[in-house]
């Protein structure tokens, strides 16, 4: 079946448990491990959802379905999820409530026999390359009565058109691409989430447009490896259309920056080998793109990064660094740092330090090598030891900190052009938005300034936050 009648079959059964369940007000409950893919995953399972009749809530006692979409990149995830089946067994056995669990961890064996031992009170297992069946699985489990698990092995496809319930009405993530080539050693990705293929230009395209149309101010272009959109079909002569002159992911970014009212553009993640000099010149020339850019690091050192697979030297990603600043005014990055992986010596470890100190990282995503099973780091033997990663990481934080406060003071005093996205989480009397570099600030303000972007003068810094005031008006 082609991918289109898949899609179409699945409204079929959105339709069907729809009619069984009329009047019955159920609700749902929803639980995102991991990255704004998988985020954006969950809005398509909610979307289904809700049009199957269920609303949502926070509270899992409230809920008839309980649902998790799972992360597998570090170990901590399947920690927190198989603590939170054990919490909802007593709910399950109180008023049978459906459980399922889907994403990225659902494609390891080891976690789905563990599943199927431990907890067997699970109604649905799914995996990445199903995602779009789950109506039809909820539907067998809601006839049958039986335990569904539908996983796939395979490198995976595109489905278009499934319903999406967005979190935000301000930003909307979208995502171009799925899966990931690179295989670097310590990464599960590549054989959870299969081969890297591009969503087609016009669908992208016109999402964005329906996005702008409702109201949508910022788009999040998703993927493994954004700027290698299109590369894998070019390279393998995969057949795709090209729409609105979009062809590369330079393309893309100029094609949407023509898009009225939409306002600002981010992506996440590129990858420094692919980040090619038109990539950059839109980035200089878009002017809806944000200057802030992510730029996953994962080492300092040329020969752990070899060791990892990613195919750059410590001095190429200064270059690629040096480069864009130039070409790119204002220009700030963000990045993502692992430490401790197998071999990694302290002397190598420095170099970390070194490129953070020089790089001066508007934010950096630290993290504590997780061995994966499967993947080549795993298979090392010269395994850091546990005590040794943390007192790197407890080093490297304190750098990463010590340059953040001092970033932020820059910002005091400044005026800075803000996204207001809506009430602050912890304050509801204040509102909360970001900057083009996406740092939050929290300013007192009236309610229908959410969804503007404003201009605020920076009063304070708070580490993580900065918090601003209205310019009076003159
Ligand atoms: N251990 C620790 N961090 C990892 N990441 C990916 N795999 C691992 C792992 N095995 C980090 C990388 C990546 C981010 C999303 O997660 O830094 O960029
Ligand atoms: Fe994992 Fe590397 Fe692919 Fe990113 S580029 S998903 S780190 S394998």
């Amino acid at each position: 079946m082609n991918t289109k009648n898949e899609v179409k079959l699945q409204q079929e059964y959105i339709e069907k448990v729809k009619k069984i369940n009329k009047n019955k007000n159920l609700k749902y409950n929803i639980l995102t491990f991991g990255c704004q893919l998988n985020e954006n995953d969950s809005e398509k399972l909610c979307g289904m959802l809700e049009e199957m009749g269920y609303t949502k809530t926070e509270k899992p006692e409230e809920a008839d379905i309980a649902l998790f979409n799972t992360c597998c990149v570090r170990e901590n995830a399947e920690d927190k999820l198989f603590g939170k089946l054990g919490e909802l067994k007593r709910l399950k056995e109180q008023k049978g409530l459906i459980i399922a669990i889907g994403g990225c961890m659902m494609q390891e064996k080891h976690i789905t026999n563990k599943i199927k031992e431990s907890y067997p009170f699970v109604d649905i297992i799914f995996g990445t390359h199903t995602l779009h069946k789950f109506p039809e699985d909820l539907h067998k489990t809601i006839e049958e009565k039986r335990k569904i698990e539908d996983i796939l092995d395979i490198d995976g496809k595109v489905y278009e058109g499934l319903p999406i319930r967005r979190s935000s009405k301000t930003k909307a993530s979208v995502t171009i691409m799925n899966g990931c080539n690179n295989f670097c050693s310590y990464c599960i990705v590549p054989y959870v989430r299969g081969r890297e293929r591009s969503r087609q230009p016009r669908d992208i395209i016109n999402e964005v447009r329906e996005l702008a149309s409702n109201g949508y101010k910022e788009i999040i272009l998703l993927g493994q490896n954004v700027n290698s959109y299109l590369r894998v079909e070019k390279e393998k002569g995969i057949e795709f259309e090209e729409y609105e002159g979009v062809n590369s992911f330079a393309t893309l970014l100029r094609a949407i920056n023509k898009i009225d009212s939409i306002e600002r553009i981010r992506f996440v993640s590129p990858h420094p080998k692919d980040f090619t000099d038109d990539v950059i010149e839109q980035i200089a020339d878009c002017e809806k793109v944000c200057k802030l850019i992510h730029l996953p690091l994962q080492s300092g050192n040329t020969k752990v990064l070899k060791e990892m697979n990613r195919k750059y030297t410590k001095e190429q990603y200064l270059n690629l660094v040096e480069k864009m600043k130039n070409k790119i005014p204002n220009l700030t990055l963000s990045t993502d740092i692992i430490v401790g992986f197998p071999g990694e010596t302290d002397e190598e470890f420095e170099d970390t330090l070194d490129v953070v100190r020089k790089v001066k990282f508007e934010q950096v995503y630290m993290f504590i090598y997780s061995r994966r099973v499967g993947t080549p780091g795993d298979k090392m033997e010269n395994q850091v030891p546990e005590e040794i990663k943390h007192k790197r990481f407890d080093k490297l934080k304190a750098l990463v900190e010590s340059q953040i406060e001092e970033n932020n003071q820059k910002y005091v005093g400044t005026i800075q052009k803000v996204l207001v996205e809506g009430e602050s989480k912890n304050n509801k009397n204040m509102l909360s938005g970001r900057t083009d570099s996406n740092k939050v600030v929290i300013f007192e303000g009236s309610k229908d300034l959410i969804d503007k972007t404003i201009d605020l003068k920076i009063v304070s810094e708070h580490m993580w936050y900065l918090k601003g005031e209205l310019e009076e008006i003159k």
